[in-house]
């Protein structure tokens, strides 16, 4: 790829320093995608400009005239603390005609509901846990065709903000008491969704219109304490210490038969296209022991440290991680170019 000038957005806190030397594991856990990106692409001779947002458009803009990237590298997951303003963020370098990677503003907005992307996706006849929502400031009663036990979680945020193993309820009491918990401490209204026992199941994909598929991936929780639920918690997912006592390890899915998962990439795919989804992400399902894939959620944007889940499998699919930060590049300048055209 000829050498291009990428503005990065990062959070101010996740600015990479230059080396990793000196810093703890969980230290550069924090900001390892931010690190790895800007490394890997100022590597492959790239000039690349991170820049921190908090809650402001004027420096992003000042980048633009100054700087004027060919792209926008975006990184960022919420704006103003907010994580559902990701899409705010991608309509306004849309508005100001500038190429950006990851996913359109409206595809962040269908993919970012819990509930409103079950729906759309459950049209479609792909299984999806029954749920219910319960509203800020309403009383909890839980419907009678939602059998316990359930999970419980944010409506809106993500990154397992807000799941602990607390979340999963086998009562109504508990169920209650956990709803409270994300009125008040998260701050936005809560789902309770059927807990589907099984296999923790990823899937990459990428592309705009033509799709590419990645190997179905698995997170798997090695050795939990007992009694524990296999589920990606916030210490499961961000906790390095955890996940090396847990034994949480990421890789290819093993011993799924060849139909299954055809059956789990076809279902991704169309999910993708389902919640209009481009650029890249990853789309996670719990398989269950009867073989039904049960569609979770759809991550636009998806974490891309080269160690993480969707670089791994694209690794493991032949796309070195130089290449798929390249591909994300391109995705992003082909769709401004493709809208320039048509519009
Ligand atoms: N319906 C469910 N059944 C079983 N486990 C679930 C269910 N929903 C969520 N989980 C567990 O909780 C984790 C986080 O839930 P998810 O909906 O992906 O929220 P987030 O957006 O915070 O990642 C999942 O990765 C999974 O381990
Ligand atoms: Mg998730």
């Amino acid at each position: 790829m000829k050498p291009l000038r990428v503005l990065v957005l990062v959070h101010p806190d996740l600015l990479p320093p230059e080396s990793t030397k000196g810093f703890s594991e969980q230290q550069i856990n924090e900001w390892k995608t931010e690190y790895d990106v800007v490394r890997t692409l100022r590597r492959a001779g790239h000039e690349v400009r991170p820049l921190g947002v908090q809650d402001e458009l004027k420096p992003i803009r000042d980048e633009l005239e100054s700087f004027k990237p060919d792209v926008v590298l975006t990184l960022l997951e919420q704006f103003s603390g907010e994580a559902i303003y990701d899409q705010n963020v991608a309509s306004f370098l849309e508005l100001m005609h500038v190429p950006y990677t990851g996913c359109n503003p409206r595809g962040l907005m269908l993919a970012r509901g819990k509930d409103l992307s079950k729906t759309l996706v459950h049209y479609h006849r792909i299984a999806t846990p029954a749920f219910a929502v319960f509203p800020m400031r309403r009383k909890v009663r839980r419907p009678a065709r939602l059998p316990l036990p359930l999970i419980v979680k944010s409506l809106s945020e993500d990154g397992s903000y807000g799941i602990a193993q607390a979340s999963v309820v086998d009562s109504d009491a508990k169920l209650a008491e956990r709803v409270g918990f994300i009125h008040e401490r998260i701050g936005t209204p809560a789902i309770a969704e059927q807990y589907i026992d099984g296999r923790e199941i990823y899937v990459g994909v990428i592309g705009n219109e033509r799709l590419r598929v990645l190997p179905v991936w698995e997170l798997e929780f090695g050795n939990l304490a007992q009694g524990d639920w296999p589920i990606a918690t916030e210490r499961a997912k961000h906790n390095t210490d955890y996940q090396e006592r847990r034994g949480i390890l990421h890789g290819p899915a093993k011993n799924l038969p060849p139909e299954l998962v055809a059956r789990i990439q076809r279902s991704a795919k169309r999910i993708y296209r389902t919640l209009e989804l481009d650029g890249y992400a990853r789309i996670d399902f719990r398989l269950a022991a009867d073989g039904t894939p049960y569609f979770l959620e759809a991550n636009p944007n998806p974490e891309i440290a080269e160690s993480q889940e969707f670089a791994a499998a694209a690794r493991h699919d032949g796309i070195k991680y130089v290449d798929l930060l390249h591909r994300i590049l391109a995705l992003g300048m082909n769709r401004a170019a493709a809208t320039v055209s048509a519009g």
